[in-house]
């Protein structure tokens, strides 16, 4: 008995460290560091915002509840978000070398970033580090911070339309994952309804930089 209590608890500390580690350890993952710039935004401006797209309590609840619904399949998602991009030559365009060619390396770095962003998403956690990264996040698609965290020679500025013109392949392609759980087709709908609206006031915190000062 007190033998399998401390294999329990080991077990949970073990899940614990290593969770923790793993996230730390993605290459440029920042998430939470203190060096990190402020936003220019303030959490009383995402509240508004989430007034504005009518993000509730309840949607953060079923966020939340995706996580373990997508957390098994998350190197599919990728496979497939990743599969959309890549046979898009404008869009592979943006992980292209100088020399024209997707860089692979660039590619793997941002993909494994990508997949604890979906955990981020899912964890629905509004604080000021959250919305420290978002500006983050921003500032890597745009000229002033993209290919410095992977130190590339890519493309240097992703192009604003397709920041916002991608949130509905990446929301509708996560439905069919959304519905390989045990939640009816009206819950699978608030999960899907509240990860567009999640990903409509990131792609707005991140055009940020995108906009003429005073005109976000
Ligand atoms: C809804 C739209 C989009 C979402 C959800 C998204 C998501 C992400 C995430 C999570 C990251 C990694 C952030 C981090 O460093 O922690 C990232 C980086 C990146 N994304 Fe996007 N992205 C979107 C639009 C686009 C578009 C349209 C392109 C161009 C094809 C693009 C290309 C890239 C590139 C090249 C990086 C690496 C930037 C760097 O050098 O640091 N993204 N994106």
């Amino acid at each position: 008995m007190y033998k399998s209590i401390s294999l329990i608890i080991f077990s949970l500390l073990f899940v614990l460290i290593t969770n923790n580690l793993s996230a730390k350890d993605i290459p440029g993952y920042a998430y939470g560091e203190s060096n990190l710039e402020t936003a220019p935004y303030t959490l009383k401006d995402l509240q508004l915002l989430k007034t504005t797209v009518l993000f509730t309590e309840d949607d953060a609840k079923w966020l939340r509840k995706s996580r373990k619904v997508l957390e098994p399949h998350a190197e599919e998602i990728l496979d497939t978000w990743y599969g959309f991009v890549g046979s898009h030559p404008h869009l592979i365009y943006y992980f292209s070398n100088k020399k024209g060619e997707a860089d692979a390396n660039y590619l793997a770095r941002v993909r494994a970033r990508f997949i604890q962003w979906v955990y981020d998403t899912a964890d629905a956690n509004y604080d000021q580090d959250w919305l420290n990264y978002q500006y983050e996040i921003a500032k890597r698609h745009h000229h002033i911070g993209k290919n410095k965290i992977d130190d590339v020679q890519s493309v240097d500025h992703i192009h604003f339309r397709y920041v916002v013109a991608l949130l509905y392949p990446v929301t509708a392609t996560l439905k069919p994952f959304l519905e390989r759980s045990e939640y009816s087709p009206e819950e699978v709908n608030a999960m899907h309804q509240a990860w567009v609206k999640s990903v409509l006031m990131q792609t707005i915190l991140w055009s940020h930089p995108y906009i003429n000062a005073n005109e976000f």
